[in-house]
């Protein structure tokens, strides 16, 4: 099927503090937006990618795609207040004649091709998949740091990206969302509230997202790893 790749990279990462926009921070030499950009590349029947910025960083991003050899055409555009409206935006950008679009944040540089081809697969099958990992930690719900309950991880997952998703299902559940105004952290919120099936593909925790210096610490050691 015809596919669009959507990367969200518009964060300002202000968690991590480095005094730039998250995605332009590098991991093992490359930009975490490079990372991304030069895996979904290489994804078969890609027809563009889409990229979502922070405002003045659209040039700065062109030359990442161009570093990371994509040879279909890429737009970017700045992102939205949050980041279901960077995806929203992004996604009135794909190209009619995409039939499927996964979406990845750029916060998850070492998502292997091989995870985005299992959820471009499976959503080829069944409309919407997204990349997640069982809950291995023990959870509770916390308020003014007292436990209020542990909360049972059987059948708990962590949502990830990649997330791939007919594109015509996608639009309607932004849609929905938009003009309910629903908000959520994940597209696969948006469109489980139509009352659609998602299914899951198993990943790993090397899908790391970075998020605070320290993710950034294991990010390297990650890198160095791979580049074994
Ligand atoms: O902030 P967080 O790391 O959860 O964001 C997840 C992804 O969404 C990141 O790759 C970030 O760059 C992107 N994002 C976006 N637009 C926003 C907020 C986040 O594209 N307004």
């Amino acid at each position: 099927m015809r596919t669009s790749a959507i990367i969200v990279a518009a964060g300002s990462g202000s968690r991590l503090a480095v005094g730039q926009p998250k995605a332009f921070v590098t991991v093992g030499g490359r930009t975490m937006l490079c990372h991304s950009l030069s895996t979904v590349a290489a994804l078969a029947e890609l027809v563009e990618v889409v990229v979502t910025v922070p405002g003045a960083m659209e040039n700065e991003a062109r030359a990442e795609a161009r570093r990371a050899g994509l040879n279909v055409p890429v737009k970017v555009t700045e992102g939205g207040a949050e980041r279901q409206d960077s995806v929203r935006i992004a996604l009135g950008l794909t190209s009619a004649e995409s039939e499927l679009v996964v979406i990845h944040d750029a916060a998850r540089p070492f998502a292997p091709l091989a995870l985005f081809e299992r959820c471009i697969e499976a959503a080829v099958r069944s409309g919407a998949a997204i990349a997640a990992i069982p809950a291995a930690d023990t959870l509770k719900r916390v308020e003014e740091r007292r436990i209020l309950e542990t909360v049972p991880r059987a059948g708990l997952y962590q949502a990830q990206t990649p997330q791939a998703f007919r594109r015509q299902l996608l639009i309607a559940a932004h849609e929905h969302a938009r003009t309910r105004r629903i908000s959520a952290t994940d597209d696969a919120d948006l469109v489980e509230r139509l009352g659609e099936i998602v299914e899951i593909v198993e990943a790993s925790a090397l899908n790391l997202k970075i998020t605070t210096r320290s993710d950034l610490e294991i990010a390297e050691a990650i890198a160095a790893t791979l580049a074994r």
